[in-house]
């Protein structure tokens, strides 16, 4: 697919998630974490007006000189920026003009992708796709987090439907020779720089479940007390339970005894046998501790991904996000991208049923605090 071709794409698929909200719905930010879906649309295009139009096109005039302090999200290369936490205190550039922005942009890009570009510039490109869809997901889940804490639950779309996945046909755990294995990307096509460098990990023996933690499985431990016995859990974790009484995953309410879950389509009784979603770290270790099991770490999942299917959560690991070796952060502005996260956070594997088709590889490295559920996270257990 050529580079215009492939923009359009990816620009239409952010309009189309927007196409079922109202206007309101685009403003607010209830928590830090979760960004108004206006700031999103907004954010990707200065990405590809920051890091392609204004260096790289000859001529280009910017948009609107102010937005590089509205949209910038973390860049410190870039320039000061509005705070995170008031993202939704933006009612200005309003939704009508940030999506003339947009225009103008994909203008612009039209232009200079049709004379044709260096593959210097085409690697960036390719990156501002990937950013793209990154924040698709984010849509996404913040639309999900925005709507699904409106006390009256309206359905973001009735047409959401989860792709489907097939049960494993046997239950049994995969048994994985101990061994060296290789981790990271290999090959010609796109990859973020924290999936580099490939290197050799020893594993000890270990085993897989071929299927992700069920409601009705997670049920179980809430009936059982798993929330109230801090044997299963990390000291901050049992700080983060009591502190903010958490009993049960993000979007569950017991209704007059009844459990049920915000859902794309709004208020449901809970879907007994989907994967268990919307769980902290802390949470996942607590179900496996509670089974008498425990996480894979991040090179035992990819070492065993081609023998189960993955896709449908984003399944929290054992491993802190770390470099890899011989990890270097790229010159300028995009060395900022992934390196200056690796602190404090886990990795996430897999992807999840609101990751872009086509985003997704056995080698990608997600990254989250141990606190936050609002992703679409999940548990697989390993021994
Ligand atoms: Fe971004």
């Amino acid at each position: 697919m050529d580079l215009i071709t492939r923009y359009q794409e990816v620009r239409r698929r952010t309009e189309k998630i927007c196409s079922y909200l109202q206007t309101e719905d685009y403003v607010v930010q209830p928590v830090v974490d979760v960004s108004p879906p206006k700031w999103h649309i907004g954010h990707v295009t200065w990405f590809f007006e920051t890091f392609i139009l204004k260096p790289y096109f000859m001529g280009y005039e910017e948009f609107n000189p102010d937005y590089n302090f509205v949209f910038n999200s973390y860049y410190e290369t870039v320039g000061n920026r509005v705070i995170r936490t008031d993202r939704g205190n933006l009612s200005r550039p309003t939704v009508i003009e940030i999506y003339s922005y947009r225009k103008y942009v994909d203008e612009a890009m039209a232009n200079f992708l049709h004379d044709g570009i260096s593959d210097d510039v085409k690697e960036l490109m390719v990156l501002g796709f990937n950013h793209e869809e990154q924040h698709q997901e984010l849509l996404m889940t913040d639309i999900k987090y925005i709507l699904g804490h409106n006390p009256l639950f309206p359905a973001y779309n009735a047409e959401y439907a989860a792709p489907h996945f097939a049960d494993p046909a046997s239950d049994s755990f995969i048994k994985m020779d101990e061994g060296i294995y290789e981790i990271g990307f290999t090959g010609d096509g796109f990859c973020f720089d924290n999936e580099l460098n490939r290197h050799k990990v020893y594993l000890n023996a270990y085993e897989m479940s071929p299927k992700l933690v069920t409601n009705a499985e997670y049920l179980e431990f809430i009936n059982s007390g798993g929330y109230h016995d801090f044997r299963h859990w990390h000291a901050e974790g049992w700080d983060w339970v009591k502190n903010n009484k958490v009993g049960a995953p993000l979007y569950w309410h017991n209704i007059d005894g009844g459990w049920h879950h915000y859902t794309y389509h709004g208020l449901e009784p809970l879907h007994l046998k989907a994967p268990v979603t919307h769980i902290s770290y802390f949470e996942a270790y607590a179900y496996a501790s509670w089974k008498g099991l425990r996480l894979p770490t991040e090179f035992e999942w990819e070492a065993a991904a081609t023998r189960f299917n993955w896709g449908q959560r984003w399944e929290w690991t054992e491993s802190s996000y770390l470099p890899y070796p011989g990890f270097a952060k790229a010159p300028g502005a995009i060395g900022e991208y992934n390196g200056k996260f690796m602190v404090n956070q886990k990795v996430l594997r897999g992807a999840s049923e609101v990751t872009p088709p086509g985003h997704s590889r056995i080698t990608y490295r997600n990254f989250f605090q141990t606190n936050l559920r609002w992703q679409f996270t999940g548990i697989r257990l390993a021994k």
